[in-house]
């Protein structure tokens, strides 16, 4: 049977197998050859679902259908997805994620969100993924960034910040990292989760009494931070989620923009990362010709990987243009924003809105705020500049802004941008700003 063409307009590297094939047939070479099989179609624009191609023989982005489907994830789930249960502040987070995204106003989920989020603080500190749930560091940044998001006195007065300092307290190891829940385990989720908190709810340093830390002789929260993170780069030169660990993308975004809160990247990348070897791996989880990112060595392209990956190079590109950034961006691209875009315009889109790892598999809220995630990282160029809404600790976490990105190899059409997210925090920066001004302004007593 004769292949059917691709579209017009679409360059061939992107249409054709890769040049060179492994002649050693192994599983893994399997699965690949299998999802390239099921990509194909999609990147030549003729599966039969796709839709309103721009000039460049891309999908348009489906807006109006990943709304609804975002609206619809923030109503009930059926018996089915108890599962689910655990990861309640999650499902607020995506679906608000994307909406904002998409340029929908989330501060009038303002009230149902602070009474779904009450009951699951724990008096001890932090937030459980569910009603009478342990606290989870993964969890609490889901809350706190969804309460950010819509904002308000309400909103930001629900946190108990004074117990929520003294649990991230009892998280914090001695080697410098944090636990992800008590007695649970250590890795650079949570560090990430607990920086995030910390920076945005305007928390002390110090490291409250009870904190196995503390004992040990650590002085802060930060105490040795920076070096746990470094010891977590793998002789690949990607991050792992704890010393020793093979690397994954979804923690060199954790570890990246926790270093990034902790001090500007262009001083705290170098000084703690060998910054060409991992450049030279986070290029090298761009898939060709799928153009999407996989998650590590000899695994497979998937959406959710378009943040986790693709949401490290506004920091590396920012670590590698010193200060004050430009307000441009950089002429040469670390990676090839053109595959990317095709990769989630053609292939992660479902028929009925809401955006998935590849094609063949669901929809998925999580897929949808990452993907989504990812093609805004793509059209936005981030840049941080000498001014910050803060003066205090990690004042330049909220010195960052953006702006479009035009640069030639846009692929997509006008109405398919979507608005810029904040590089670290994953909110728009007014929300990430206005949570860190009003924590400021209700200073705790310790
Ligand atoms: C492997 O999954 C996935 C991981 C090892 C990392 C998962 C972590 C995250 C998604 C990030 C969490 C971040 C926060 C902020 C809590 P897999 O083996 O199914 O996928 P793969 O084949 O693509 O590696
Ligand atoms: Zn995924």
């Amino acid at each position: 049977m004769t292949e059917q063409a691709a579209r017009p307009g679409i360059p061939a590297m992107f249409t054709q197998p890769p040049p060179i094939r492994d002649p050693l047939v192994t599983e893994t070479l399997d699965l690949q050859n299998a999802t390239l099989a099921k990509c194909l179609p999609f990147l030549k624009g003729i599966h039969s679902s796709q839709k309103d191609f721009n000039e460049h023989g891309v999908p348009a982005l489906q807006r109006d259908e990943h709304v609804s489907y975002l609206y619809d994830s923030l109503e009930d789930y059926p018996e089915g997805f108890v599962a689910m249960d655990a990861s309640r502040p999650w499902i607020l987070y995506w679906g608000l994620a994307g909406l904002a995204m998409l340029g929908e106003d989330t501060t009038r989920f303002r009230e149902r969100v602070v009474a779904t989020l009450r009951p699951m603080q724990n008096p001890t500190g932090g937030f459980g993924g569910g009603h009478g749930q342990t606290s989870h560091v993964a969890g609490s940044y889901a809350a706190v960034l969804a309460l950010a998001m819509v904002g308000g006195e309400e909103a930001f007065g629900l946190v108990d910040r004074h117990a929520m300092w003294q649990w991230l307290g009892r998280l914090k190891q001695p080697d410098g990292g944090f636990r992800v829940c008590e007695g649970g385990e250590e890795d650079v989720r949570g560090a990430y989760c607990a920086m995030t908190i910390i920076s945005l709810l305007d928390l002390p340093l110090a490291l409250a009494p009870g904190s196995q830390a503390r004992d040990a002789g650590l002085e802060t929260l930060t105490s040795g931070l920076p070096e746990y993170l470094s010891r977590c780069q793998t002789y690949e030169g990607g991050i792992s989620g704890s010393p020793g660990s093979e690397a994954h993308g979804a923690y060199a975004f954790c570890a990246l923009a926790c270093l990034s809160i902790l001090a500007p990247p262009e001083e705290i990348f170098h000084r703690h990362m060998d910054m060409p070897l991992l450049v030279s791996w986070l290029s090298a989880r761009q898939s060709a010709p799928e153009g999407g990112y996989s998650g590590r060595t000899n695994k497979l392209v998937d959406g959710c990987y378009s943040h986790w990956v693709g949401g490290c190079w506004p920091l590396i590109e920012s670590s590698l243009a010193g200060k004050p950034t430009s307000t441009e961006p950089p002429a040469n691209s670390l990676s090839s924003r053109e595959g990317l875009t095709r990769y989630i315009l053609a292939c992660c889109q479902g028929n009925n809105g809401g955006l998935r790892d590849k094609p063949g598999k669901h929809v998925d809220s999580y897929h949808t705020c990452y993907v989504l995630a990812g093609l805004s990282a793509t059209q936005n160029h981030h840049y941080r500049t000498d001014t910050s809404v803060s003066s205090k600790n990690f004042s330049s976490s909220f010195s960052w802004k953006s702006s479009p990105n035009r640069s030639a190899d846009n692929v997509f059409s006008r109405g398919d941008r979507l608005a810029p997210f904040h590089p670290l925090y994953m909110v728009p920066h007014k929300a990430a700003e206005e949570m860190r001004l009003w924590s400021e302004a209700h200073p705790l007593t310790v």
